[in-house]
C-alpha cells in the first residue's frame, strides 16, 4: 500500500525568532511510518519538527507551518492507499506574523489568533479522499466520546484515542495506551513500546483496506 503518514508538532511563527508549538514528540507517527516501511508498504511522512531519526526506507517530507503541512498533505494525498493523521497541528497561528523582531517592552501584548485548517477533516469534503482514513485523539476526559465524535465528523475508518491526562504514558512518552474506535467497535491495546502498539495499528489498516 502506499501509505501517507502525518507527525510530530507544527510550529507557527509569531516573529522570525519565536513560535507557537506544542509538546509533541513525533514519537508515534514515526513508529507508525516505521512500521509500516518494515511492512513493505511505501510511505510518506510529513513531519513537523522533531529531534526524531527519519526511519528507514520512508520518504521524507518534512515542514514546520499547519499550512506547510495543510498543502504537503493536499498534493500527495491523492495517490494514497490509506493516510494516517498522528500530527499534532496547532489549533491557532497569530494572524500577523511580525516580519521583525518584535522588541521587548513594559507594555502588555495581545496576539491575534486565527484557527488552522483541519487537515483531516479536509480529507473527504476538500481532497476527495476515498481511501482509508485513520485519526487520532489526545484527550483528557470523556476520551471515547470524544474519539467517536471525531471519528464521524472526520469520515474516519479508524480513530486511534489515548489519555494524555495519564502520567508515563501518550505525550512525549516512549509508551502509550489506545482505544482504536471503529464505526461499529472499540477495542483497546493495553499499555505498550509505541514501536508494537504501532504495528498494531499497521495490522489494522491493512485489514481496514482489504475490505
Ligand atoms: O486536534 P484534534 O483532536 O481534532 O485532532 C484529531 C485529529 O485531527 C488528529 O489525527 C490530528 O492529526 C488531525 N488534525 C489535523 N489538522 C488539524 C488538527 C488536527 O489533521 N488542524
Amino acid at each position: 500500500m502506499k501509505i501517507l503518514v502525518t507527525a510530530g508538532p507544527t510550529r507557527e511563527p509569531i516573529d522570525p525568532v519565536r513560535y507557537l508549538s506544542n509538546r509533541s514528540s513525533g514519537k508515534m507517527g514515526y513508529a507508525l511510518a516505521g512500521a509500516a516501511a518494515h511492512e513493505g508498504h511505501q510511505i510518506l511522512l510529513i513531519s513537523g519538527p522533531t529531534s526524531l531519526d527519519i526511519p528507514a526506507g520512508v520518504d521524507f517530507l518534512p515542514v514546520e507551518t499547519g499550512l506547510e503541512m495543510f498543502e504537503a498533505v493536499q498534493r500527495h494525498i491523492g495517490r494514497m492507499d490509506a493516510a494516517i493523521f498522528a500530527a499534532a497541528v496547532a489549533d491557532y497561528r497569530p494572524a500577523h506574523p511580525a516580519t521583525g523582531k518584535i522588541k521587548k517592552s513594559s507594555a502588555p501584548l495581545s496576539l491575534d489568533l486565527v484557527p488552522n485548517p483541519d487537515i483531516l477533516g479536509s480529507c473527504r469534503s476538500v481532497f476527495g479522499f476515498t481511501g482509508t482514513l485513520v485519526g487520532f485523539a489526545a484527550e483528557t476526559s470523556d476520551v471515547l466520546d470524544h474519539a467517536r465524535g471525531k471519528l464521524i465528523a472526520k469520515g474516519c475508518d479508524l480513530l486511534v484515542a489515548n489519555d494524555v491526562s495519564r502520567p508515563g504514558i501518550g505525550f512525549e512518552s516512549d509508551r502509550n495506551e489506545v482505544h482504536l474506535v471503529f464505526p461499529d467497535r472499540i477495542e483497546t491495546l493495553p499499555e505498550d513500546d509505541k514501536t508494537s502498539l504501532a504495528l498494531e495499528i499497521i495490522h489494522q489498516v491493512e485489514k481496514l483496506h482489504a475490505h
